[in-house]
Order: structure tokens, then C-alpha cells, then sequence
């Protein structure tokens, strides 16, 4: 069966310069485009003899990266993927990606040795190779072994997946990826092959563990059928009347013969070519308001780029989440569709994060909480207004900047707002500031000092 590493995007470059932070996951409201006027913004506002800067809601680590070649940086999300990405970025250690990717290889044949399961890979090959459009759809829309479980029906490769699930019974840990997301956004194949590596990433030592696995996460995410790269949704496969698409699937069936192997060594070449920062750096797992509690004595800045949306941010990247979290059984949420109660589409897990600033009621208070705990400390703040990321469905931001900057006013004794436009910014007015300036597409920095 013919299989091949993406095109363009993953091609490993010769060198990466330390300004070029890498975008291993396509991550919703990344500040990439931006991270020069954050530095700019950080740097007029650090308190002097504070060196350390916060990056607050660090996401992707694409700003920590970038701070950390000018500053000292403590990097803060509550998602373990986050934290694995901004240390991944910020403290590169070697990827030994060819005895890896052996000992992985390994692990597979040894699982494939299982009939079923081995049968379900070569039907699922022949499938793809063979443009076998309405199985693949099949896969896409009930394919998932876990959620087959929880009662929904039977049909083509599903019934193999049910014996191979059988089997799975006995050999199932260190299978998750493989049970829960495969045929839906993932091949089976590529799924039990990210589960492989993973397995193999999570018993190297632990000083060496966050950079393959940040190499795994951007596979994962390289190689995912889904709407908008992410994981709230499997792509739709159907018309509303029930038709097959045949473009959509086609497309799916392409992807999925992707391969998993070179598509993590062309990730593991472009880590293993980061240049280390020279400042000091970390990078935590930790709720933001936690961690604003007790804040170091070098902290000069904090930077912050909050959720606006009612968008959780785990709903997007939770297959992420239980990669890099190792959980064995996240489970599936269910949903009420049609006459009763089915596995969400998207099978989120059981337990999901759900952020207060995605919260209308609480986002006012919640930004209240971070204002107060750095003013009481004297710590400026650069704070982020983004424009709405463009998901599956658009929302309404939870603040306004009114309401915002009302807020931040209560703590701070100055605040001033720059429009950033790539790579200049400039000072909005009181004017300039009415709702019709800020239309929802700018890129807003606002500068708080205590
Ligand atoms: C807008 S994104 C940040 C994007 C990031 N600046 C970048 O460039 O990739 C918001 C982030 O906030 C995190 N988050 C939401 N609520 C949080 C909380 N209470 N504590 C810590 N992180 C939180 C989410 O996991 C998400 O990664």
C-alpha cells in the first residue's frame, strides 16, 4: 500500500532560528503572527529588577518560546498538552527518533499479531488503497471501538473492530488512541502506531520526555481527518439527506495513508534543530488563578491571552490531552440527539476542563481575580484581545473590551491599548476605542501598569 509523509508543512528545515517558534499544533487564536509586539509590549512595562515575565494561558508555547529568547519565562496553562509544548520549546533536549521509532515498530508487530486485529489493518489498507468510500465513511461516523461499546450499531469494518475490541480486552493498556479515536480521526493503523510511540516516549527519562512527546502531539495533529485540524469535530462524511460526500471522503482516505513513522521523524528533525534558549525558563500545568496566588519575587510582567469565546478550549484538543496525559479510560460524554442518548460526535472524554473565562456569568470575575493578584503585587499585566477564532461555530466574545478595560482600571493605575497590526502596533485612543473600532478582527494588546 502506497503511504507518504505530508507535503510542504512537514518538511524538515535545515535550521530553525530563534526567532522562529514552531507551530507544532494548529492552535485556535495563536499569537505566532504577533509575538514581536508582545516582546515590544512586555519590555515597556517589566518592572525594573523583576526580570521574569509570565506567559499566562501559554496555549501552543509559541509566545513563551519567543519571550524566552529576550527574558526569563515562566510559561502557565492548565492543559498538560500546553505545558509539554512551551517546555518542548523552550528546553529542547535530542530526540533519538531512530531507535525509537524501531523499538515502536516493534511493540505494533506485536500487537498486530493478534488475527483480528491484524485482519482489521490489512481490510482497512485494502479500503483505502482501494477508494472503498462508503467503508471509509462508515469508519469516520461509528468506527470508534469505544463508543461501539456504549451500544451503537454494527457495519463493515466496525465488525471487525468489534472482534479486534474482543481481543483488546486482554492486551487493551497502552491501546487508548487506538479504542477511542481510530477509524474516526485517525486510520486504525495510524492510530495504534501513535499509541506505540507514545508507550515508547512515556518510558524515556523524563529530562528527555517532553520534546518527543510535543514531536508526537504535532503528529498526531498532522495527521488528523477532522474539521479544522483539531478535535471537536470527525469531518462531515454526509449530505443532510444521508448522501456520501465523495470529495469529503476522498480526502479523508488520502490523509489516512499518511505515514505515522516519517511523519514523527520530519517533526522529531525539526525539534532536535531548535536552538536552546539562554535565559532560565519553565513551563507549568497549572489553573492560572492558582498559580497567580503565590507569585515568584523576580516576576516583572505578566502577559495574558485568556479565552474569549464560550468555546472551551479542551473540547478542541482533548485527544491531545489524553495523549499527553497518558489516561488510559477518558471515556465518552454522551449527548441527547434524535430520540436519545448517543456518544457525543466529537467523543469528548468524561472529564474535560471547563474555564471560567469561557464562562459568561464568571469571565468578568475571573479576570477581576488575575487583576487584583498582580496589582497586589505590583506586577504589570499585557493582555491580549484577540479577534474570535474561526471554529465550527462562531460565538460572541464573553467580554467587551469596555468591560474590560473597566475592570482593569479598578486594579491598575494606567491602562493604554495598542492595535497590533503583524509586525507594528499602534496607541488607540479613547475615540479610537469606541465599539466600532474594535470591530472583532483587530489584534488588541492592552498595557496595564500598577
Ligand atoms: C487563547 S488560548 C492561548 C493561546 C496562546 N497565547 C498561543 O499563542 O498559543 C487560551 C489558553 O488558555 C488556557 N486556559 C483556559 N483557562 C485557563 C485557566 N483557568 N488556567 C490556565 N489555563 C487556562 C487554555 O487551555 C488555552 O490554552
Amino acid at each position: 500500500m502506497p503511504r507518504s509523509t505530508l507535503p510542504g508543512e512537514l518538511a524538515a528545515p535545515a535550521v530553525i532560528g530563534r526567532n522562529a517558534p514552531l507551530r507544532a499544533v494548529q492552535y485556535l487564536g495563536n499569537k505566532s503572527r504577533v509575538t514581536g509586539a508582545i516582546q515590544d509590549a512586555v519590555l515597556s512595562v517589566r518592572s525594573d529588577g523583576r526580570p521574569r515575565v509570565l506567559d499566562l494561558f501559554s496555549g501552543s508555547g509559541v509566545v513563551s518560546s519567543a519571550l524566552a529568547q529576550v527574558v526569563p519565562v515562566t510559561a502557565v496553562d492548565v492543559q498538560e498538552y500546553a505545558r509539554v509544548l512551551a517546555s518542548a520549546a523552550m528546553s529542547p533536549s535530542h530526540i533519538a527518533f531512530g531507535g525509537l521509532l524501531a523499538r515502536s515498530a516493534s511493540r505494533f508487530n506485536e500487537v498486530c499479531s493478534d488475527a483480528n486485529i491484524g485482519r482489521l489493518l490489512d481490510n482497512e489498507g485494502r479500503a483505502l488503497a482501494g477508494q472503498n468510500l462508503e467503508l471509509i465513511a462508515q469508519c469516520v461516523e461509528h468506527g470508534s471501538i469505544a463508543a461501539g461499546a456504549l451500544g451503537a450499531d454494527d457495519s463493515g469494518l466496525r465488525a471487525l473492530a468489534g472482534l479486534a475490541a474482543a481481543d483488546l480486552n486482554r492486551t487493551a493498556s497502552g491501546t487508548t488512541i487506538f479504542r477511542y479515536y481510530g477509524g474516526v480521526y485517525f486510520s486504525y493503523r495510524q492510530s495504534l502506531e501513535l499509541d506505540m510511540l507514545a508507550a515508547e516516549v512515556r518510558e524515556l527519562p523524563r529530562e528527555a520526555r517532553d520534546s518527543a512527546m510535543a514531536a508526537l502531539l504535532a503528529t498526531a495533529s498532522a495527521l488528523v481527518t477532522s474539521v479544522g485540524s483539531h478535535f471537536a469535530q470527525p469531518p462531515n462524511v454526509r449530505q443532510g439527506g444521508g448522501a456520501m460526500k465523495p470529495k469529503a471522503v476522498r480526502s479523508v482516505a488520502q490523509r489516512r495513508l499518511h505515514d505515522t513513522g516519517s511523519t514523527f521523524a520530519a517533526w522529531a528533525r525539526r525539534y532536535n534543530a531548535i536552538v536552546p534558549t539562554k535565559f532560565d525558563h519553565e513551563a507549568r500545568r497549572e489553573d492560572v488563578l492558582e498559580y497567580v496566588k503565590q507569585l515568584p519575587s523576580d516576576v516583572g510582567c505578566a502577559y495574558a491571552d485568556p479565552p474569549y469565546t464560550r468555546d472551551h478550549y479542551s473540547r478542541f484538543y482533548h485527544v491531545l490531552e489524553t495523549i499527553a496525559t497518558g489516561v488510559e479510560e477518558p471515556g465518552i460524554s454522551m449527548t441527547t440527539r434524535g430520540s436519545g442518548d448517543l456518544p457525543s460526535r466529537g467523543l469528548y472524554p468524561l472529564q474535560r476542563f471547563q474555564s471560567g473565562f469561557s464562562i459568561v456569568s464568571r469571565a468578568p470575575v475571573e479576570l477581576a481575580s488575575l487583576g487584583h493578584a498582580l496589582a497586589r503585587e505590583g506586577v504589570p499585566l499585557v493582555l491580549s484581545y484577540s479577534p474570535v477564532p474561526e471554529t465550527d461555530k462562531p460565538r460572541q466574545r464573553v467580554l467587551s473590551i469596555p468591560q474590560l478595560l473597566e475592570i482593569l482600571d479598578g486594579y491598575y493605575a494606567a491602562v493604554e491599548v495598542w492595535n497590533v497590526d503583524g509586525v507594528r502596533h499602534s496607541r488607540l485612543n479613547s475615540r479610537a476605542l469606541s465599539a466600532s473600532r474594535i470591530a472583532g478582527t483587530e489584534e488588541i494588546l492592552v498595557l496595564a501598569r500598577p
